[in-house]
């Protein structure tokens, strides 16, 4: 049912009050010239102390009993039947350390786990990851499940439910967003969570857990706090990925560590860099789909081929391959498998018939053109009729016409030009405090002067609503094979703030 009842509870209070971690809690809201202030500041003390830390035991080797419970469990799509169907579950998690096997118990009924699947366990650096795919999974039937080892111990019983056939006209619903962390964050979890059981899946359009600026928190100048943050965020995320797919792309803050204490370290230094983290940490459909890792794949879901693209390292001037402390890429062609990509899903149109894409950088925002993502990709979105992409990296929401070229088309019914949306502000550490206070009534008192912060701007071409200083998210329906409903909502008064729909004669 959508939309979902309204919270019980009132809604939360500024997030920053909320549930922000040990490590960070004395950080709260900082407007982008502190931060910047507060990274050349603790950067100056994190190198006199870096030789000190440099030598600290590596984070996260726990002992014990704990070691070896899981923890940090989600899922994603995975499987292929022969008509293009998810007919899989990829399930993960982490322990501290190995286990001699890596299962997945599993079965129709939370008292009778009957069938068992076993996966592949690796470490990267200090803990240990673990997937196991379930294969050949009835459509869209619950199943329960726990995951573990016989001898290192066993999660709570979970459940998902599997993904549905394609069938042109089924609605399906997810929330999209980009540039969620531990700090800042807890707005768009409790909203998360308050739907969770109206959306069938989630798209992260990269900049996840942000582990990479943890040395600029205070407490963090001495201790080494990145693979802390990426344990920490996946356990917040798991009430939510461990009962829906859970689907990625990668952002610019999953490229590496570079705080002082892994540049200064070969060891962490190699360990920590190129998407590391990123791709132990997840298992994205792309053996299914072709893809590379978990920069780049595809996968259907009811009425929609989702198409996860990097930006950052995957094409001609992409940011990361030149740009950043380290060198990054090397992964592939990413642009000739995404025509070929396109070209097989619109053999497939009349029983898909939207195709979206995602990944981190918009192509166009603020009245700017992303020109080296532009020329790669826009003619081939163009080319086979992208309906819709989604982005993140501007912590900020912004809603643009179907444009091609620069050129907007002032129109939602039937264009021939992919819609752009930028949904980036879903909460992280770089972000100002949200423009929400209270009273003791939790009533809001003050917001932001919405003339300032709502509004088209001419000038800016192709823009026609736009949202800075909350935090929010996208919530897509897609209705029908022609009817597609998007929803921004700013998460800390759990309120709409924009929709539009889009019709398609595909
Ligand atoms: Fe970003």
């Amino acid at each position: 049912m959508w939309p979902p009842p309204p919270p019980a509870a009132p809604p939360p209070a500024a997030p920053q009050q909320q549930h922000t971690p040990a490590a960070v809690r004395n950080r709260g809201g900082t407007s982008p010239a502190s931060t910047t202030m507060i990274k050349v500041v603790v950067l100056m003390a994190a190198v006199a102390v870096v030789a000190v830390a440099a030598m600290l035991p590596a984070a996260c080797s726990g002992l014990g009993s704990e070691a070896t419970q899981p923890e940090q469990v989600h899922i994603a799509l995975a499987g292929l039947d022969a008509k293009g169907n998810p007919n899989g579950m990829a399930v993960s998690w982490q322990t501290h350390t190995r286990t001699a096997t890596s299962v997945v118990r599993y079965g129709l009924n939370s008292t009778a786990l009957t069938m068992h699947a076993t996966g592949n366990c690796s470490s990267y650096y200090a803990t240990f990851d673990h997937h196991v795919v379930l294969h050949n999974l009835l459509p869209k039937t619950r199943y329960y499940y726990q995951v573990g080892d016989a001898t290192g111990g066993w999660s709570k019983v979970f459940s998902f439910v599997s993904a549905p056939l394609s069938s042109r006209d089924m609605p399906i619903n997810f929330a999209v967003w980009g540039d969620l962390g531990v700090v800042n964050g807890d707005s768009t979890l409790a909203f998360l969570n308050n739907i969770k059981d109206n959306i069938d899946l989630m798209w992260h359009a990269g900049d996840i857990a942000y582990a990479d600026d943890t040395f600029i928190h205070l407490t963090c100048a001495t201790k080494f706090c990145y693979e802390d943050i990426w344990n920490e965020y996946m356990n917040l995320m798991q009430p939510l990925a461990s009962g829906m797919p859970y689907m990625t792309t990668p952002g610019n803050h999953e490229a590496e560590c570079h705080s002082p204490a892994c540049l200064l370290s070969s060891e962490r230094r190699e360990a920590l860099r190129n998407f590391t983290a990123y791709n132990h940490r997840f298992r994205m459909p792309s053996p299914e789909s072709g893809g590379v890792l978990n920069m780049w794949h595809s996968f259907n879901y009811g009425p929609v081929h989702f198409v996860s693209l990097d930006t950052e390292t995957a094409f001609p001037l992409a940011p990361e391959e030149h740009m950043y402390v380290l060198p990054c890429g090397g992964f592939g062609d990413m642009l000739t498998w995404l025509e070929q990509d396109l070209i097989e899903a619109n053999k497939h149109r009349d029983e898909r018939p939207w195709i979206l894409a995602a990944s981190h950088h918009p192509m166009y925002f603020g009245g700017n053109i992303n020109e080296p993502f532009q020329k790669a990709i826009e003619d081939l979105f163009h080319k086979y009729n992208v309906d819709m992409y989604f982005a993140g990296h501007k912590h900020s929401y912004e809603r643009d016409y179907p444009v091609y070229k620069g050129v907007p088309q002032p129109t939602y019914y039937n264009p021939n030009s992919t819609v752009y949306i930028t949904v980036g502000g879903a909460g992280n550490d770089e972000m100002e405090g949200d423009q929400v206070e209270r009273n003791n009534q939790n009533d809001v008192i003050t917001r932001a002067d919405e003339s300032d912060m709502w509004q088209s701007n001419p000038n800016e071409g192709v823009a026609v609503k736009k949202d800075n200083g909350y935090y929010g998210i996208g919530v897509v329906h897609v209705l029908n094979s022609t009817a597609l409903h998007f929803e921004y909502y700013r998460t800390t008064l759990q309120e709409k703030y924009d929709e539009v729909y889009l019709f398609k004669n595909h």
